[in-house]
């Protein structure tokens, strides 16, 4: 059974099913599972409403229909930042509450923490559980153990199927072997290839990594902390490379070559979003501050992220220099490509600036501009049909997310549409040939060598 019907329960709830497991889905926000049993998912991920519909996924609401006979109960629930960074544990602490107050002498299973959740929360899960237990006269121990997810949102099944390790912090060896029994065709690599999906070219057997509970909760943090590192890493050389005149996307690609450095997550640009970094970075923070240990790579990290997102404004004053009452395109909404999720997206801190500085702004985005109208209707821009609509009449378009349709776009045609070309690229997506042929007054981020094709 997996509690919550959020990204990672969703995902994972579809994964499992289909590696031929019973699984049920509890979430006890009734209209969410009305919707998923009519077949309305509650997000967009690529290919995950076609497994869903391959596999068959029983979806519950209440606790009172929880089967003793459950081998695994993953619970998958939200874990918000609290103001001072915390982790918001409300809906983990209801779970084991209710766990508590359900569970019967006869329950068999095993718990699994899959939520993102603060060093030591498999052992207060336990405690929970048991004090539960113990209030209703039964003496039982349980076992939870901590199996992070690394699922990349928009690429959340391929994460799935071929994954790089499998993380269960466990001392128990019957959790262990319970585990590991789940994950067995991902680890053997002997599931079915899902149609949505191609196997990747290099077949790589994940490798199965038996912790403390421990290591495990630290090891996702540690994981996150470290991309968003690498990502703030480039983007502080990026601002450096522009300045001498050095393009950053050639020093990050030799650099990558590097085995030690690695190519991934060296794309320099206006920073990460989402709701994985940023809370979880907030998170490490706050647990090592309670240690009296200062994470100052941790807030470098975090401060050279926020200042990417007001380096774009800069551009955009130094470009077009007054910015009341022009009107500026933004092109991208989600915090990522293929994905409707605007969770801590740049595009939203930015459009908001530049509203404050009283621009009109129009924004276009494949997937996410419903989710936004409906999240922020208070958002007074004009949201766009299509590209073209979004060109006609801008002083200046700023590409804030790598939609992949973005990247071959008509520039020279969107170009005419605009009353001053400026384009402030802040993914470094135009290659050097479509800004000469664009004609374009173009900015990227750490694209230094680059002249302006024309002054205007
Ligand atoms: C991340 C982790 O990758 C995943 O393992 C974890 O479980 C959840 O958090 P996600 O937030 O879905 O996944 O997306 P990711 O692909 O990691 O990108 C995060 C942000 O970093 C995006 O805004 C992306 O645009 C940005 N990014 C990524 C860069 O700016 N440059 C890069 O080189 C890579």
């Amino acid at each position: 059974m997996i509690v919550g019907s959020g990204y990672v329960g969703l995902t994972t709830g579809a994964v499992l099913a289909y590696l031929g497991h019973e699984v049920t889905l509890l979430d006890i926000d009734t209209r969410k599972v009305d919707n998923l049993q009519r077949g309305t998912l509650p997000f967009y991920e690529p290919g995950l409403s076609e497994i869903l519909q391959d596999v068959k996924l029983n979806y519950i609401s209440t606790w009172h229909q929880f089967d003793q006979t459950t081998d695994i109960v993953m619970i998958a629930v939200g874990t918000l930042s609290k103001t001072d960074g915390d982790v918001d544990m409300a809906a983990v602490d209801a779970v084991a509450q209710s766990l508590g107050e359900q569970i019967h002498s006869q329950f068999n299973g095993i718990i699994v923490m899959k939520s993102t959740v603060p060093v030591g929360t498999a052992a207060s899960v336990k405690g929970r559980v048991e004090r539960g237990l113990d209030a209703r006269g039964i003496k039982k121990e349980v076992e939870v153990a901590s199996n992070p997810e690394f699922l990349r949102e928009g690429q959340a099944l391929f994460d799935s199927f071929y994954p790089e390790r499998i993380v269960v912090g466990t001392t128990s060896k019957q959790a262990q072997a319970i585990l590991h029994d789940l994950y067995l065709p991902i680890l053997q690599q002997t599931m079915q290839v899902p149609t949505v999906l191609d196997r990747p070219s290099n077949d790589i057997y994940p490798v199965f990594i038996n912790t403390t509970s421990v290591n495990a909760e630290l090891i996702k943090y540690t994981a996150n902390s470290f991309l968003a590192m690498k990502i703030s890493f480039i983007n502080e050389f990026a601002n450096v490379a522009e300045k001498v005149g050095a393009d950053i996307r050639e020093v990050a690609y030799a650099i990558g070559l590097d085995k030690r450095i690695g190519p991934q997550f060296l794309q320099a640009g206006i920073g990460w979003g989402g709701s994985c970094f940023g809370k979880d970075m907030r998170a490490i923070q706050h647990l090592a501050k309670e240690y009296g240990c200062e994470m100052s790579m941790i807030q470098a990290t975090i401060d050279v992220n926020n200042r990417q997102r007001e380096i774009v404004i800069k551009k955009l004053q130094e470009t077009l220099h007054i910015l009341r009452g022009k009107t500026i395109g933004i092109l991208g909404l989600s915090f990522k490509p293929n994905t409707d999720d605007i969770r801590e997206s740049p595009s939203l801190d930015i459009l908001r600036k530049l509203l404050d500085l009283g621009a009109c702004i129009k924004v276009y985005d494949p997937l996410a501009m419903q989710v936004c109208q409906s999240r922020f209707p208070e958002l007074t821009v004009e949201y766009c049909e299509n590209v073209e609509t979004l060109f006609n009449g801008c002083h200046a378009v700023v590409l804030v997310t790598d939609w992949q349709e973005f990247r071959g776009l008509d520039y020279p045609e969107l170009t005419r549409k605009m009353v001053k070309p400026i384009f402030i690229d802040a993914r470094n997506v135009l290659t050097n040939e479509q800004i000469n042929e664009a004609k374009l007054m173009y900015v990227g981020m750490g694209r230094g060598g680059l002249k302006w094709v024309k002054e205007f």
